[in-house]
């Protein structure tokens, strides 16, 4: 008889035959799931058993210290206690219901958003919901084209990722993203964005986003610059999609000044200002919104990811009250069976009450603050740390040849992920591994986004962790 059953958890009573080796997975996987759902392959594919706070296991209980929590999406720790209680107590009495009816999760969800939206920017608007990230980038593609009467084309920002459907890649900066797949008439016209370590040399951070704020206003100084009409004051680009801080870009931030004179740009020629916060929001910056470090007020903000902690998915999109309101954007405009699910706003309304009872700005400001000092330190060490930076607990560790420690290094990044796979570091003789993510416009930066939770012996593990990787690296 053939197994088809995955191995059980350690500890369980279920028989060991019906356990399935890695082997025996991994030669299933090569066979039946699509490799075009993933990212990264390493080689071969890690299978994980189980998680807990800041870890991973896998099947013989090793220990993976986690520094990049499922992209952002888990920024409360894995197993979350208060979260998980509120996934169980909802499963337990309205699990499913479809989403014609209403339940009062999603209502409760909305109007704290809603009212915290309000507060911060001075816009009364709503909440609309959705399943993953580019979905709701989708949904707000929708809303803006609506608003802006048919207007289909965007600005973004070079090094930008908003997520893999068809219009989130149109506003995906990577074309590799798009190549196989036709013509997209609606591409965005992407901008660059200050990233100042690989920007013109002999400019402060503040004067790098200045000048970028500058070449983008040229496109408005004449009708010939391709993108404004003078004679009626119209631009034929309807928004702006932002990141405030790049998520796959490399964990990029922007000097402070940036935003603050880019609105002044948008708001001269009727450009809405849509913030993606899909990896940055919820406290990973130190803030609920990363827009909220820099003084602007958006029209519209995307969120997903860590508003459930991973747990059901759930995404969705705030916008002012202009552009969502039912009349313009009436029962119908998107629908999507799962878009507001029980699960997911049952999680996200004790997610969001969670925050609103800690103080995350101080915890994460603080811890991000000591983990950056010691990127910083290792950075002192290792020639092919080029760069680091870090807002709230959003991190960076950009790789690159030791010759210069300038030359972008993705080779070097490929060998800390699989050293930190291999699960054999030594800490205080006990054995780790590490799990890290590779952002970048070049894939050679380590971007770090620990749990919010994490402890400040689990940091002080993550650095010493960091430190045997890029020692080993190094010496390669
Ligand atoms: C900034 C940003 N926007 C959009 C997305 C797409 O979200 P999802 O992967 O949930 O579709 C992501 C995912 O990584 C993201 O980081």
């Amino acid at each position: 008889m053939q197994k088809l059953i995955s191995r059980p958890p350690r500890g369980s009573n279920e028989p060991a035959e019906q356990q399935l080796s890695e082997a025996e997975l991994l030669a299933l996987e090569a066979n039946y799931c699509s490799h075009g759902d993933t990212v990264h392959y390493t080689n071969p594919p890690k299978i994980f058993e189980r998680a807990d706070g800041s870890f991973l296991y896998d099947a013989d209980g090793k220990e993976y210290l986690d520094l990049q929590m499922w992209y952002s999406a888990v920024n409360f720790g894995y197993r979350n206690e208060r979260l998980n209680a509120a996934v169980r107590r909802q499963l337990d009495r309205l699990p499913q219901v479809a989403s014609q009816y209403l339940h009062r999760e999603k209502i409760e969800l909305a109007a704290i958003l809603a009212r915290d939206a309000q507060q911060k920017f001075g816009s009364k608007g709503r909440v609309h919901f959705n399943v993953g990230g580019s979905q709701a980038i989708e949904d707000s593609l929708k809303l803006v084209r609506n608003f802006k009467q048919g207007k289909s084309l965007m600005f973004a920002f070079e090094g930008g990722y908003h997520g893999r459907t068809l219009g989130a890649s149109a506003i995906t900066s990577s074309y590799r993203y798009r190549r196989r797949y036709g013509h997209f008439g609606d591409r965005a016209h992407f901008i660059p964005f200050p990233y100042h370590f690989r920007g013109p040399k002999g400019m402060s951070k503040e004067e790098y986003g200045h000048h970028c704020v500058k070449q983008f206003e040229r496109l408005f100084e004449s009708e010939y610059n391709g993108v404004w009409d003078p004679k009626v004051g119209e631009a034929e680009y309807a928004a702006f999609y932002v990141e405030p801080i790049q998520g796959t870009g490399g964990y990029v931030i922007p000097p402070k000044n940036f935003f603050v004179e880019l609105k002044r740009v948008l708001d001269a020629h009727g450009i809405l200002l849509v913030v993606d916060e899909i990896q940055m929001g919820f406290y990973r910056t130190g803030k609920l919104w990363s827009i909220e470090h820099f003084g602007v007020k958006p029209d519209a903000i995307v969120f997903g990811k860590a508003i459930t902690n991973g747990l059901n998915p759930l995404a969705g999109v705030w916008a002012r009250e202009e552009l969502i309101n039912p009349t313009i954007f009436p029962p119908g405009s998107t629908h999507s069976t799962f878009n507001a699910n029980p699960m997911g706003t049952a999680v996200a309304l004790e997610a969001m009450k969670m925050m609103r009872e800690t103080d995350y700005e101080k915890m994460v400001m603080d811890k991000g603050a000591y983990l950056l000092e010691g990127l910083e330190e290792l950075k002192r060490r290792y020639p092919i740390v080029g760069d680091v930076d870090g807002l709230g607990m959003a991190l960076r560790l950009e790789i690159c040849e030791p010759h210069d420690s300038f030359t972008p290094s993705k080779a070097i990044v490929d060998r800390m992920v699989d050293e930190g796979l291999k699960g054999d570091i030594e800490v205080d003789g006990k054995s780790y591994g590490l799990v890290l993510d590779i952002g970048g416009y070049h894939k050679n930066v380590v971007t770090l986004a620990p749990s919010l939770h994490i402890s400040k012996s689990e940091m002080d593990l993550s650095l010493q962790l960091l430190d045997r990787v890029l020692y080993r690296v190094s010496k390669e």
